[in-house]
């Protein structure tokens, strides 16, 4: 397709071909990924820690996230880009959820949004739904419920499980287009993903979602510090810079660089 729709995922689930979603927040990044054919990009709110340097998702702004949704809109060609809502900008009622949605469609020109919560966010997801705009449900872990969940913890184990089931079905019939799972049981994912007709998206939710997410950082090994266990490294970006910038720091330093044929 020219550009990737909200239909064409659901193809894909009716189809049974799977799919991954990457984070982007910036140009280079969204038109690498793009090329890629990667379908859809999200501007996480987890800019907060990859791009902003928070120790906290909870920190971002709407405003702070509303410029870097802007760059990747505008570098994507064919992938359908989603924005999260930051915390805060939609839980107080579904006319905040409105209002702030709108200023990603009409500021970043985003197509679609994304929100954490289970079944307490489905009147949110019915107004934007209603409005035109397409929602992506998270539930599992939320990290903007870090302090209320008491931290990174997988969600839905046991007993939970009937609970977590229940918010994905209600977040479906709002009218959510496809849900990510976040640090949930594979068994669980699985069972979901049978139980409800829209995509689903696992992190941390084993190999029996529709389709997988990773913050692009991670996947790419430019991150310091120990990985989350369900992140796979695929390139080591920070080797590669680091070689690069000491590289470049040492030929300034001896002379070697700029060569004659750097000058004028
Ligand atoms: O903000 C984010 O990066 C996310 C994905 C990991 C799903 O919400
Ligand atoms: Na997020």
């Amino acid at each position: 397709p020219r550009r990737y729709r909200v239909h064409h995922l659901r193809d894909f689930k009716n189809r049974g071909e799977k799919w991954a979603m990457l984070t982007a927040y910036d140009q280079y990044t969204a038109e690498i990924f793009d090329q890629a054919g990667i379908p859809v990009l999200l501007v996480g709110d987890s800019a907060a820690n990859n791009v902003y340097g928070y120790d906290t998702t909870l920190r971002v702004t709407v405003d702070e996230l509303i410029p870097l949704a802007r760059a990747v809109a505008n570098a994507a060609q064919r992938a359908l880009v989603v924005a999260d809502l930051p915390f805060g900008s939609y839980q107080a009622s579904p006319e905040q959820a409105f209002h702030t949605a709108v200023r990603f469609m009409k500021e970043a020109g985003v197509q679609a949004v994304k929100l954490e919560g289970g079944r307490t966010v489905v009147p949110m997801v019915e107004k934007l739904t209603q409005s035109g705009i397409p929602v992506m449900a998270h539930i599992g872990f939320t990290p903007q419920s870090e302090h209320s969940i008491g931290g990174y913890r997988v969600q839905g184990r046991g007993e939970q499980a009937a609970g977590l089931i229940d918010d994905a079905v209600a977040l479906a019939a709002a009218g959510a287009f496809s849900l990510v799972l976040e640090m949930v049981p594979g068994d669980v994912a699985a069972e979901i993903t049978k139980r409800i007709p829209i995509p689903t998206i696992g992190i941390g939710a084993g190999r029996d979602t529709d389709a997988q997410v990773l913050v692009w950082q991670d996947m790419a090994g430019l991150r310091s510090g120990t990985m989350p266990r369900f992140v796979k490294q695929y390139a080591d970006l920070r080797g590669i810079l680091t070689s690069a910038a000491t590289s470049y720091a040492a030929e300034v330093a001896n002379g070697a660089f700029p060569a004659d044929e750097h000058t004028f």
